[in-house]
């Protein structure tokens, strides 16, 4: 019988002091940062919950695999255990390197869309978005509505409206929709999953009107789980059988290996299409590098193959999505509203419920996210109207869960800042803009706090 307490499936044999701070201390820091965590130095955060975006520990199988690496300038071994360990698992034909996640996009979207184009998705995350808009695509958001609803605890939030893309494949004709897309999970909607049915029917609509399906892979093996969890008849299957069965469902993918490829730099783009790889890879060698490297080290392609297969592993996946619903958990018992039910590496907590008196236009993520570092040094990122300004559709602090890095105890410490910053949620004060950028405002925005 399985024990209920879910213990981290790992020894610890490297560790990094974590520098205390004072109360006194943080406020002349946050001060200095001017209300903006992205300022802040990473020294002076106590936990660091800002992304899970490359901040994974490595096991010692990465380590040593490491020292493996082949930097040979072209037709490096180490690109052919990355690819064999990618196509293993993904299944698509031609595998490209790329330095991160957005490389993959940028140089899909230039190759496949055209200006006057449209590209479905389930929620386009925020490079996935710029990326398509940048070679004047249009990028459309065709969630279920449930997924915009914090509250409402369904199995598969993350799921496209299949009848909502059939409906703009109808309006806007076949020929301006170059590919589909989803993404799994959805970040940008509280890391919540795509079920399997979810992803068969939208295979179905995009094959029969001939267009492409591509998954933004980032948190595959997190969705994998939760399928294997939650839907109907796949209990008895691996992780690694229903990532398989996902992506047979589509055309390629674009993937950030900083994410379920527990590495922390690195990323890739596939494709099934011999011609669309060819020009791919043509940009690919003008900015990022050589096919069989594509902007990464031999040994980051060793550390990636290695990890995609560790992402996949049910013990790693039964403790990681227990340790984020345990935060997620902790926290709503005491009446903290978040995105239900928790997700994959993220809570997502609800700011304009948490902070009912603050209005949108003082930026309650923003002021809720500043508390929690004031009280307890923890470092989140606010996605909301600070992000996407009056496209924003909900207001919600993120807290990510940096793969296999913290242990109970140090979620113990977060739940109990939370819970004492949700004490004294009344006395929290909005906060103004002083400086913004003409673009992607919240990396570099000052704020001070009202009143
Ligand atoms: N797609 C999704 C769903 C992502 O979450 C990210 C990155 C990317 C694409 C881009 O990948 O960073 O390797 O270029 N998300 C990080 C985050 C940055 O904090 O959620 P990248």
């Amino acid at each position: 019988m399985p024990t209920k307490t879910v213990f981290e499936p790992f020894r610890i044999k490297s560790v990094e002091p974590i520098r205390w701070t004072t109360r006194a201390q943080r406020e002349e820091l946050l001060r200095a940062a001017h209300y903006n965590l992205f300022l802040l130095p990473a020294d002076d955060v106590l936990i660091d919950l800002l992304t899970d975006s490359g901040t994974g520990a490595m096991s010692t199988h990465q380590w040593a695999a490491i020292m493996e690496g082949d930097e040979s300038y072209a037709g490096s071994r180490s690109f052919d255990r990355f690819r064999n360990s990618v196509q293993s698992i993904f299944g698509y034909k031609h595998v490209i390197p790329t330095h991160q996640g957005r490389a993959a996009e940028r140089i899909l979207f230039k190759v496949m869309c055209k200006p006057g184009d449209v590209v479905p998705n389930n929620t386009h995350f925020d490079t996935t978005r710029a990326n398509v808009e940048s070679v004047g695509a249009e990028a459309v958001d065709l969630l279920k509505p449930e997924g915009r609803h914090p509250e409402t605890r369904l199995p598969f939030k993350g799921n496209m409206d299949v009848d909502a893309l059939d409906t703009l494949i109808a309006r806007v004709g076949r020929e301006r929709i170059p590919l589909v897309m989803l993404t799994v999970t959805n970040n940008s909607g509280g890391g919540q999953p795509v079920s399997m049915e979810n992803a068969r029917a939208v295979s179905a609509v995009c094959h029969k009107h001939g267009i492409p399906l591509y998954f933004d892979a980032c948190r595959f093996a997190e969705n994998a789980y939760f399928v294997q969890q939650r839907e109907p008849g796949y209990a008895d299957k691996t992780p690694r059988q229903i990532a398989q069965e996902m992506f047979a469902l589509g055309d390629g993918c674009t993937m950030s290996a900083k994410k379920d490829g527990m590495a922390n730099i690195g990323g890739f783009l596939c494709t099934n299409d011999d011609l669309l790889a060819r020009q791919e890879k043509d940009l690919l060698i003008l900015t990022e590098g050589y096919p069989t490297y594509g902007g990464l080290a031999g040994r980051d392609l060793e550390a990636i193959a290695v990890g995609l297969g560790e992402a996949l592993e049910q013990d790693y996946l039964r403790y990681r999505i227990a340790s984020t619903a345990y935060l997620g958990d902790h926290i709503s018992a005491k009446g903290v509203p978040i995105v239900q039910p928790p997700g994959g590496h993220a809570i997502y907590i609800d700011a304009k419920a948490f902070l009912p008196h603050v209005p949108v236009d003082e930026f309650p993520g923003v002021a809720l996210a500043a508390e929690l570092y004031l009280e307890g040094g923890i470092r989140s990122v606010e996605i909301g109207s600070l992000m996407f300004g009056s496209a924003a559709q909900m207001e919600l602090v993120r807290l990510a869960i940096p793969r296999r890095v913290y242990t109970q105890s140090h979620i113990d410490y977060v739940v109990e800042i939370i819970l004492r910053v949700w004490e004294r949620r009344d006395r929290i004060k909005g906060m103004r803009l002083t400086y913004e950028a003409p673009f992607l405002r919240h990396f570099t925005a000052h704020l001070e706090p009202m009143g």
